[in-house]
């Protein structure tokens, strides 16, 4: 499974080599072997080596040039990293990344076989029209995206779920997950509201490859557990199918 932490505008470069090294002690000792990937802030970026992947929470389409207050591949590179979100709705509402922008942004690092985290979510307005209006919405952010990239993660996160302690019921989110499986092979990670006291409940969803984690992840030691939660999961899957 895939266990991802966006650190967004928090933990300065200390804290996140800080909070890197305890994760990396943690996955270590407790024999994790599934993906984990931190997204630190842009100045927070540093070259890691080891269980933990660092991955950027955007850069600008471009290897450098001049693109006031953006950074570049060439920043990326500096670092060995690899991986890139893209899509997140805080860049979509907040920051007002239109869905154009983000195909060139998402076109331009998958010419370098970045790995790319692909956010997708619907705000509360959108949700209440209904089933359709919802599902539109959505496939609209799938436009110009090629969904058979093969270093492809797609991200489901509701907007009116992020950082609101608000969450679909698990029923919701395995509705949804098995429609958004029909338009892409790619692994399918639920984010918005996700916590310790969740996590497990949403992991063990046969739709559900893994987890995005804001907020919570910022106590380095609940991102841990969610990790080995993960694990968990994947012996007993193990262990079960053994039996069979
Ligand atoms: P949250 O954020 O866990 O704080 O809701 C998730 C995200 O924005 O990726």
């Amino acid at each position: 499974m895939i266990i991802a932490a966006n650190l967004k505008t928090n933990l300065t470069r200390k804290q996140t080599t800080e909070y890197v090294n305890e994760l990396e002690i943690f996955l270590n000792k407790n024999n994790i072997s599934q993906e984990v990937l931190v997204f630190p802030a842009a100045s927070s970026l540093n070259a890691h080596s080891g269980k933990v992947t660092i991955g950027a929470q955007n850069a600008y389409a471009a290897k450098s040039g001049a693109f006031t207050g953006e950074i570049g591949q060439d920043h990326l590179d500096e670092f060995g990293i690899k991986t890139i979100l893209i899509g997140h709705s805080e860049r979509r509402h907040v920051l007002g990344e239109s869905q154009e922008e983000l195909v060139k942004k998402f076109n331009f690092y998958k010419d370098l076989g970045y790995k790319i985290v692909y956010c997708v979510g619907e705000p509360l307005e959108v949700r209440e029209a209904g089933e359709k209006p919802m599902m539109e919405y959505i496939s609209a952010q799938y436009e110009g995206i090629d969904v058979n990239y093969e270093n492809l993660i797609i991200a489901y996160e509701p907007v009116w779920a992020i950082g609101t302690g608000l969450t679909p019921t698990l029923q919701e989110i395995e509705t949804i997950h098995k429609d958004l499986k029909k338009k892409s092979s790619a692994p399918l990670l639920y984010g918005g509201s996700v916590k310790v006291t969740n996590a497990n409940d949403v992991l063990v969803l046969n739709s559900v490859d893994g987890i995005l984690v804001g907020s919570a992840a910022l106590y380095v030691e609940h991102f841990c557990r969610m990790c080995e939660y993960a694990q968990n999961i994947e012996n007993n899957k193990l262990i079960k199918g053994n039996n069979v």
